[in-house]
C-alpha cells in the first residue's frame, strides 16, 4: 500500500477524519466492524459519467485470512449495484500482492490485464514503479452469481 512508513497515529487519525468527510455520492467509505471494532475499511469510488466504479479496501493484520475481507466486500458490490447506476465494479492491485487479488477472484471478479509501470514511487520506495493488476465484475455476471 503507498502509505507513509512510519504509520504513525496522525496518519491514523488523519485518514479516519478524511472517510467521514468525503462525499457519499463519489466515494462511499464503510467500516468493517466486529465485536464493536472497527477493524478495516471498504471504499467505493463511483465514476458515475462512465458507469462504473473502483472498489479498495484493507483489514487489520490480525484478522487476514478468515475471509472477513471477501465477505465485507461482497455486501459493499450488493449494496453498490443497488444504489448507483453503474454497470461494472472494478479493483486494482499491485500485482505481488496476491492476497488482494485473491479477494477479487473469490468475489467473482475477473482478470482484467496487468498494467506495467502503472503506479508511480511512493513514500515507501521512492525508486520503484509497480504493476497493477486489474480485475471488475459486471451487473449481469454479479446478479447472476446471486442467483446461483
Ligand atoms: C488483502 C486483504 C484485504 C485480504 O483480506 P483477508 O480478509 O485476509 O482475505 P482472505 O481471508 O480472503 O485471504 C485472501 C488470501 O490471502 C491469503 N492470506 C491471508 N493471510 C495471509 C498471510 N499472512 N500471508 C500470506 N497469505 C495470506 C489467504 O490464504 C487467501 O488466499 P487463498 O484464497 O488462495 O487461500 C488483507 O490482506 C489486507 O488488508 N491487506 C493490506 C491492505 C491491502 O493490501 N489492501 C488491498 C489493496 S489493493
Amino acid at each position: 500500500m503507498p502509505l507513509p512508513s512510519p504509520y504513525e497515529y496522525k496518519y491514523a487519525e488523519i485518514h479516519v477524519a478524511m472517510s467521514f468527510l468525503v462525499s457519499w455520492d463519489t466515494l462511499p467509505t464503510f467500516a468493517v466492524v466486529l465485536d464493536d471494532r472497527v477493524i478495516g475499511t471498504v471504499q467505493i469510488r463511483i465514476a458515475a459519467d462512465k458507469m462504473t466504479s473502483d472498489v479498495g479496501y484493507s483489514i487489520a493484520r490480525r484478522h487476514w485470512g478468515k475471509g472477513l475481507m471477501v465477505e465485507a466486500v461482497a455486501a459493499v458490490i450488493e449494496w453498490a449495484f443497488g444504489a448507483f447506476d453503474i454497470v461494472k465494479v472494478g479493483a486494482q492491485a499491485d500485482f505481488r500482492n496476491r492476497q488482494s487479488w485473491r479477494v477479487m477472484e473469490k468475489l467473482g471478479m475477473k482478470r482484467e490485464g496487468i498494467l506495467r509501470s502503472q503506479e508511480p514511487p511512493n513514500p515507501v520506495n521512492p525508486n520503484e514503479r509497480v504493476d497493477m493488476v486489474h480485475y471488475g465484475i459486471l451487473r449481469e455476471e454479479w446478479e447472476s452469481k446471486a442467483g446461483e
